[in-house]
């Protein structure tokens, strides 16, 4: 018997290791995900022996290169914002790492995975969702559904107990519940929990108060190929390099902060505040270049579908067949979506100042004010308003 266990060698992941040893007497495989969280890992794998994980059974993947080339860039391409806002940043990481347990399980020969999201969230709907999709027959352990470590202090009582070391700063409660990589970082609980609250400073940690931001703008510009971000500043970067830049120009110019009231789909109301520097910027930039690029058709059905597109993702279901259909709309849609955005970074704002693409459908000749030397007849227009208003007119007759 063995369980693949997504582990991130923080306190809580670490009891449910030892946990699974004992309760289901199995052996456990550990998974670490360097998703650009900003953190040592190599010290997990020193914990994952320190309690009886063999050598070959620690696992610690680079996986930042994936995680922004196919979730994030292919998320980025619908414009998507769940509830009008948020970016999405923890719901589009889910999907991964639950494809990693499933590969490591079968490499290894394990009949079960694990992982350490609560039975009130949305993580452990997104995560078992992504192990029934691709692994149907799988066995799936979430301990927090199980135990009877309701509390801080009994799970930190529990850790002394079995000699899990319990950092100094997770004694007593924890402040706030954090979730971070490389597109962002999310905060929720304690402090937070009074929607009235607003969130303490010391809550944010990869973005300066945009009130404290350098008093002068700074202009980059962002190239896009086919609707994904290839260069900043005209150098070429892959997608996690252009990120992790992204990401310290937000830092810097307080960028991406977002408090909000949300509706999980477990369906209980939870507040949290993120921060998405890079992604903020991102986002912005990728509408820039399609105002210029897309057809009105095509970016008003897109931005019909988005909402839906925005939801699946947030509700766990990446690897269904209605998120996949929607992908290939939205990735068709991004043929000619292709060229260079302007952008002007100051104090928490992003502001498109310039776009220009070899694919533009922007018509300086049709739309100018000057003689247009017979680019647009506006005698069209009079019958064109005519008709449109044809019913108008019939309803007015009756009704007034
Ligand atoms: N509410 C956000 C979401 O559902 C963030 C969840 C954070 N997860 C965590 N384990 N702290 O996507
Ligand atoms: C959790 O419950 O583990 C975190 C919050 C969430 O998943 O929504």
């Amino acid at each position: 018997k063995r369980v693949v266990l997504a582990y991130s060698g923080g306190l809580d992941t670490s009891v449910i290791l030892k946990w699974l040893q004992i309760n289901y007497r199995c052996e456990v495989v550990t998974f670490t995900a360097d998703l650009g969280q900003g953190e040592e890992l190599e010290p997990a794998r020193a914990k994952a022996l320190n309690a009886g994980v063999k050598p070959e059974h620690i696992f610690i993947d680079d996986v930042r290169e994936e995680f922004v080339r196919d979730y994030v860039f292919p998320m980025m391409r619908a414009n998507a914002l769940y509830e009008g806002l948020y970016l999405l940043g923890t719901s589009i990481a889910r999907p991964l790492i639950a494809k990693r347990q499933i590969e490591i399980a079968q490499q290894v020969g394990a009949d079960a995975v694990a992982h350490g999201a609560t039975g009130k969230g949305n993580d452990q709907v997104r995560f078992e969702l992504s192990y029934y999709a691709l692994q149907p027959d799988i066995k799936v352990i979430a301990p927090w559904r199980e135990w009877d470590l309701t509390s801080r202090t009994r799970l930190i009582e529990w850790a002394e107990q079995h000699q899990i070391m319990v950092p100094k700063d997770k004694r007593g409660e924890a402040p706030f519940s954090t979730d971070a990589n490389m597109l962002h970082t999310s905060s929720e609980g304690k402090v937070l929990e009074d929607p009235w609250e607003e969130v303490p400073d010391y809550v944010y940690s990869r973005t300066v108060n945009p009130e404290d931001a350098p008093d002068t703008p700074e202009y980059i510009t962002v190239d896009f190929e086919r609707g994904d971000g290839v260069a900043l500043n005209d150098r070429k970067m892959s997608p996690a390099t252009l990120l992790e830049a992204l990401n310290e120009l937000g830092r810097k110019h307080g960028i991406g902060r977002l408090d909000l009231v949300e509706n999980r789909f477990v369906g209980m109301k939870s507040r949290g505040m993120y921060e998405t520097p890079g992604g903020a910027i991102y986002h912005l930039a990728h509408r820039g270049i399609e105002q210029l690029t897309l057809d009105r058709g095509a970016a008003h059905l897109k931005d019909e579908l988005m909402p839906r597109y925005a939801e699946l993702i947030y509700n766990g279901f990446w690897f269904s067949p209605e998120r996949e259909m929607l992908q290939a709309a939205i990735d068709h849609s991004q043929e000619k979506v292709t060229g260079t955005v302007r952008l002007k970074l100051y104090k928490g704002n992003v502001i498109v100042v310039g776009r220009k693409s070899p694919y533009s459908l922007y018509s300086e000749k049709v739309v100018t004010f000057e003689d247009d030397a017979g680019a647009y007849d506006q005698r069209d227009a009079a019958g064109f308003i005519k008709l449109n208003a044809l019913r108008l007119r019939l309803l007015g007759r009756r009704d007034r």
